[in-house]
């Protein structure tokens, strides 16, 4: 029986100014999914070696819309393997749906092109985050910087520079199941015309900070007015992290994706340990334990 292993990277999205909009591939973790067709009409899943659900899953959410869409009648036995931490703002939901449909595309030869795979693995994201946003799936499929307009869906992807480094501060908060979801109710549905120009002029100089492959002009724009400011309550220790990551030699400090996890930005040539150490110390002062790990982006999705 043919089998596609495939992986999917960890993500970060927002990075500060781009809610919903960038995105970053990170080496930090990876899921792994395993996947073949079975004769059985459905989807099977396993989750780290034990049955589960697959109504509720990213993964099997993703897959089960291919499915009906391609009108596919032969099922899947799919063997997921959660390398990404689940619930920290690091795109754990977007791997394993990333992994998934670029599984699902292989192994029934659909040949679908990149654009099409973002928007099954987003269908999968919704089922966990509630609402569809493609930022960190575009970023697990693609890898690299990208950025995403949702209507209609176009992504581009931007190589970040090879000498950015990236600084993951992991709070050890307990978040609930619907993490993501909490986390978007707090933000604001109306925001000052102020606010959207200094978020609109941060993102538009670090798009140009990835193109110009400028890690400092990239760390400089990472400044929000908008979702940090409605977040950071939910982030105890949020303003000592970002103060002493800054005074430590990070060129820019956000909240990944929906939080809790803190990323900095840095150059290879920064004291990456430092700004780790101080950022540990910084959670560690509000009561968090804290796991903290230096990447770089990665490549995307893979199969093996
Ligand atoms: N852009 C999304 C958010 C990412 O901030 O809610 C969540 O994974």
């Amino acid at each position: 029986m043919q089998r596609i292993k495939v992986i999917a990277p960890s993500s970060t999205a927002n990075l500060g100014p781009g809610f919903d909009v960038f995105g970053l591939a990170i080496d930090a973790f990876y899921d792994e999914i395993q996947i073949c067709k079975t004769k059985y009409n459905g989807i099977k899943l396993h989750v780290n070696k034990i049955n589960v659900n697959s109504n509720q899953n990213t993964a099997s959410v993703a897959i089960n819309n291919m499915r009906k869409k391609f009108d596919i009648k032969e099922g899947v036995e799919i063997f997921l393997n959660k390398g990404v931490p689940i619930g920290a703002g690091v795109g754990s939901s977007a791997a394993s749906a990333a992994a998934a449909v670029v599984g699902f595309n292989k192994i029934f030869e659909l040949d679908l092109d990149h654009l099409s795979l973002i928007k099954f693995a987003g269908i999968g994201e919704k089922a966990s985050a509630g609402t569809i946003h493609y930022d960190n799936v575009a970023a697990a499929i693609l890898g690299g910087f990208v950025i995403v307009r949702s209507n209609p869906l176009n992504v581009t992807k931007i190589k970040p520079p090879i000498n950015l480094r990236i600084c993951l501060a992991m709070p050890q908060i307990k978040t609930e199941k619907q993490k993501t979801k909490i986390a978007r109710s707090v933000l604001p549905s109306r925001i000052k015309l102020a606010d959207s120009t200094y978020n609109l002029s941060n993102a538009t100089q670090m798009v140009c900070g990835f193109m110009n492959k400028d890690i400092k002009a990239i760390g400089d724009s990472m400044k929000d007015h908008i979702v940090e400011k409605a977040r950071e309550k939910l982030i105890p220790g949020f303003y000592d992290v970002k103060y002493n990551a800054i005074k430590e030699g990070a060129l820019g400090v956000a909240i990944s994706g929906a939080g809790p996890t803190m990323i900095a930005i840095a150059d290879k040539s920064s004291k990456l340990d430092a700004i780790c150490r101080t950022m540990k110390k910084s959670f560690e002062k509000h009561n968090l334990k804290c796991n903290t790990v230096i990447c770089k982006p990665s490549r995307g999705t893979i199969v093996k």
